[in-house]
């Protein structure tokens, strides 16, 4: 069985999927903590209705970056974690965390990287106007959303669609993307 951890910052649909899909056996592994450095965040209760561990990391509690990632690595060393999920974990991943899970960190992004980079990916590809929107998994460096792409998926942009049309039909497509390619990466040996 395989080893995942999820690291997300607020409402976690992302995270529900993969808890989802590990439970029902669509992918082999199990989800072993969630890391969230937002206490109010949403996820946190999808975690309750999995009986998921979460441990609730604040930046601003600790003197540094590292000292951060230091507690977060802390916590995760004793359940021999495989792969990291980010699932809208809105940090940058510092060296103590690379270096600690060099390749086994992977982050989810709602657009076409190397496209709309950043945290209002699907507004900003919106106010661009494209015509296929799409989104991306690849694994986490130390550039931010710039790191070697693993998988990706489109949608076809349908005249008249609104914003929030088109945030709903990415969200889905990265629930089954997320799935898919963490199944991809166990298939592969991670
Ligand atoms: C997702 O759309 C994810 O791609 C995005 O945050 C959202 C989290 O949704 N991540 C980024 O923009 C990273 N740059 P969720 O909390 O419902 O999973």
């Amino acid at each position: 069985m395989i080893n995942l951890a999820v690291f997300a910052s607020g409402n976690g649909t992302n995270f529900e999927a993969i808890a989802q899909a590990c439970q029902d056996g669509q992918i082999p592994a199990e989800v072993k903590i969630l890391i969230c450095d937002k206490p109010k965040a949403y996820v946190l209760e999808r975690a309750k209705k999995y009986n998921i561990l979460t441990k609730v990391v604040k930046l601003k509690d600790y003197a540094s970056k590292e000292e951060y990632e230091t507690q977060i690595c802390a916590y995760l060393a004793p359940l021999n974690i495989d792969l990291i999920c980010l699932a809208g974990y809105m940090k940058f991943c510092g060296p103590t965390l690379l270096n600690a899970y060099p390749n086994k960190i992977i982050n989810i992004h709602p657009a076409l990287l190397p496209a709309f980079k950043g945290a209002h990916a699907i507004l900003d590809a919106y106010n661009y106007g494209v015509k296929v929107y799409g989104v991306t998994i690849h694994y986490v460096s130390p550039e931010i959303d710039g790191g070697k792409i693993i998988s990706q998926a489109t949608i076809d942009y349908h005249e008249g669609d609104t914003l929030d049309e088109i945030e709903t039909k990415i969200h889905a497509l990265e629930h089954i993307l997320y799935v898919k390619t963490i199944n991809k990466l166990i298939k592969e040996g991670l």
